[in-house]
């Protein structure tokens, strides 16, 4: 059995491992506490029924507004979900959980990620099952030089 919910700053260092065994973006705890500390409403994680995290969404609002007129919008960090728990609709629900808390916390507008071109498993998550589209392409974004789709999500008009 998996129980969604927010992320404290206990989880922290398990939702780095996680992020370390599942992705080659990583981040230093600094990182992860500056999320914890400004939106701790944003970040969700998925336990197993021994309190293990087995997936997590750390997300954020976007702190540089390109100009003060520009909507609130949320950004989504980073997700993952430890391999043998994939495909349980894991992710569906931390993204979701998130997107909401983004529009009853921050008033967000819409919501913005990047994801490897290459990566299909979340091409298919973002876009097929969660509805987000792609706003453009920003190539070299990533530092093996990957091009990135940005993507974004209406949240409310
Ligand atoms: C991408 C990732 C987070 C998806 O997690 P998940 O919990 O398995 O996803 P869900 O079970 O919620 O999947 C929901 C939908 O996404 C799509 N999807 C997820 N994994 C997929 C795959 N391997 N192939 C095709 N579609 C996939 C499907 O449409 C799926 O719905 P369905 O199972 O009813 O067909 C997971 O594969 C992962 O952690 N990958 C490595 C890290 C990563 O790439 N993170 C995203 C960085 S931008």
């Amino acid at each position: 059995m998996i129980h969604i919910r927010q992320a404290t700053s206990d989880d922290l260092f398990a939702m780095q491992n996680c992020n370390l065994m599942n992705l080659p973006e990583n981040y230093v705890m600094k990182y992860y506490i500056y999320h914890a500390l400004s939106w701790p409403q944003l970040s969700y994680v998925a336990e197993d029924h021994k309190g293990r995290i087995v997936g997590y969404v750390l997300a954020k609002m976007d702190d540089e507004p390109t100009d003060a007129s520009s909507p609130p919008h949320g950004h989504i960090t980073s997700l993952s979900v430890m391999r043998t728990w994939r495909r349980l609709g894991i992710a569906e629900k931390l993204m979701t959980q998130s997107q909401n808390a983004m529009v009853e916390c921050y008033n967000a507008k819409y919501v913005s990620l990047h994801v490897r071109k290459s990566n299909r498993a979340a091409l298919h998550l973002y876009r097929d099952t969660l509805k987000f589209s792609v706003s453009e392409v920003e190539t070299g974004y990533y530092a093996d030089g990957e091009d990135a789709y940005c993507m974004k999500k209406v949240l409310q008009e």
